[in-house]
């Protein structure tokens, strides 16, 4: 007869044993399932991603709302997006590649590529499979929400170890541009099925699907994200400058203007030009309390709609523009986020490069036009007609590829020499 205490002995490591072995059966088909990654990312990039027009968005969402068409053209497409760019990111140099928070990124691609390739085989027509289609999207856009400043530490983890060189610099520069745009792009396919799909509608804005509005009252935007720019100015200075706003519709003088647009984007793009111009208009006239006011101009033609942010907060030198827009040389997130020596109205140096991606996401453009010594013309330049307002995307090609492959070759200008020319040398002897 068996104690108690010797069946308990007796079933432990059995039940050790299975949980082991089952343990042992998950790590192994895991790393199956990992060892089969590259093979995945090889197929996937070797489509081109297809970039949707602002119209197939809204017909996604609306007359035409077929969530099983959603579903079917996401699992293939976003797998697309995503081995496109995971192509990319493995051509960055080595010593970039593998610092932890680099490495962290990728398992976080890698991960949700898995995901979305699990519904693969899964059929569309049961409901269940759409409803945790719907609940992956979600958990994977939460996965990523980090990225972009996981990825900036890791730029400073290398610039910290390393250094700088031009030629790194272009890399990271050329990649980060892309893989943000990329970025953009997967989570606007993301917001669009799961807020079309949720269940829910909008009646309060009957205009707008998922995030796009085809009624987006620009101006009305540009108010929103200058009243929110004032009112941290205001916190921070005690003082903010005033908003001047002018517009030109030249289709139709007294008409309101208004674009199929995504609001949240253009309010990204302007709340950053605002909080510039405000930080820069304090900071020149810091003893006058005449604070000279921001000026907005907004312009409708027949393909271009612009907004051009005008301030006169001394402006930036020609030489530093392009700068502005570079992820190597950003004053970009350090470990400490609390640092409070910061003003608040500049973030991590990332305002600009970011903004303007968002501008050029649907074919638009940011530029800046200074005048050191005066002030900035910061403008931001959409299309006005949705027919023209299609995704920007890269693509995984030979081309791309050669961008990675640059060597640091000569300068094809002089370089101008710092010692002022000996014309002694040249006098000819008499
Ligand atoms: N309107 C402006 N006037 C003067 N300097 C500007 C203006 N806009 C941007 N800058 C300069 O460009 C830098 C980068 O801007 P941004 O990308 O928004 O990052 P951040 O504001 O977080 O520093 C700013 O720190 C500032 O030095
Ligand atoms: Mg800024």
């Amino acid at each position: 007869m068996l104690l108690a205490g010797e069946v308990y002995f007796k079933t432990i490591p059995t039940i050790a044993i299975f949980r082991k072995s089952t343990l042992f059966v998950r790590f192994l088909m895991k790393n199956a399932a990992l060892a089969n990654v590259p093979k995945h990312i090889d197929h996937f990039s070797k489509f081109s991603p297809s970039p949707l027009s602002m119209k197939q968005f809204l017909d996604f969402g609306s007359t035409n709302a077929c969530e099983k068409t959603s579903f079917a053209f996401l699992r293939q497409e976003l797998p697309v997006r995503l081995s496109n760019i995971m192509k990319e990111l493995n051509l960055l140099p080595d010593r970039l590649l593998t610092t932890p928070s680099v490495q962290l990124v990728q398992r976080w691609y890698i991960q949700s590529l898995m995901e979305i390739l699990d519904f693969l085989d899964k059929s569309p027509d049961d409901h269940s499979v759409l409803q945790s289609f719907v609940e992956s999207l979600e958990t994977i856009r939460n996965r990523h929400n980090d990225v972009v400043p996981t990825m900036a530490q890791g730029v400073i983890e290398y610039k910290d170890t390393f250094g700088q060189d031009p030629v790194t610099s272009q890399n990271i520069q050329y990649f980060l541009d892309r893989f943000y745009m990329s970025r953009i792009s997967i989570r606007m396919l993301i917001n669009q099925h799961t807020l079309v799909f949720d269940g829910n509608t909008n009646p309060a804005h009957p205009n707008t699907i998922g995030c796009i509005d085809s009624l987006c009252d620009v101006t009305e935007v540009i108010r929103d994200a200058f009243d929110s720019a004032k009112m941290l100015c205001e916190q921070y200075y005690l003082g903010a400058p005033e908003l001047e706003l002018r517009e030109m519709n030249s289709n139709n003088v007294r008409d309101p203007i208004q674009i199929t647009y995504i609001p949240s984007h253009l309010y990204h793009m302007l709340f950053e030009l605002f909080k510039n111009a405000m930080r820069a208009t304090i900071e020149t006239h810091e003893v006058s309390h005449n604070l000279p006011p921001i000026r907005v101009m907004v312009a409708l033609g027949g393909e271009d709609l612009s907004i051009k942010v005008m301030d006169r907060g001394g402006g930036v030198p020609l030489r530093k523009i392009e700068t502005l827009f570079s992820y190597m040389y950003s004053t970009a997130p350090r470990p400490d986020f609390g640092d409070n020596h910061r003003a608040p109205l500049a973030g991590f140096g990332y305002g600009l490069p970011i903004s303007r991606l968002y501008a050029r996401y649907f074919q638009g453009d940011l530029q800046l036009y200074s005048m050191e010594g005066h002030g900035t013309d910061a403008v931001i330049h959409m299309k006005a007609l949705s027919t023209d307002s299609v995704e920007r995307l890269p693509v995984f090609n030979k081309t791309a590829l050669k961008h990675y492959k640059v060597n640091l070759e000569a300068d094809d200008w002089c370089v101008p020499s710092k010692e002022p020319l000996d014309l002694a040398i040249y006098r000819v002897a008499k």
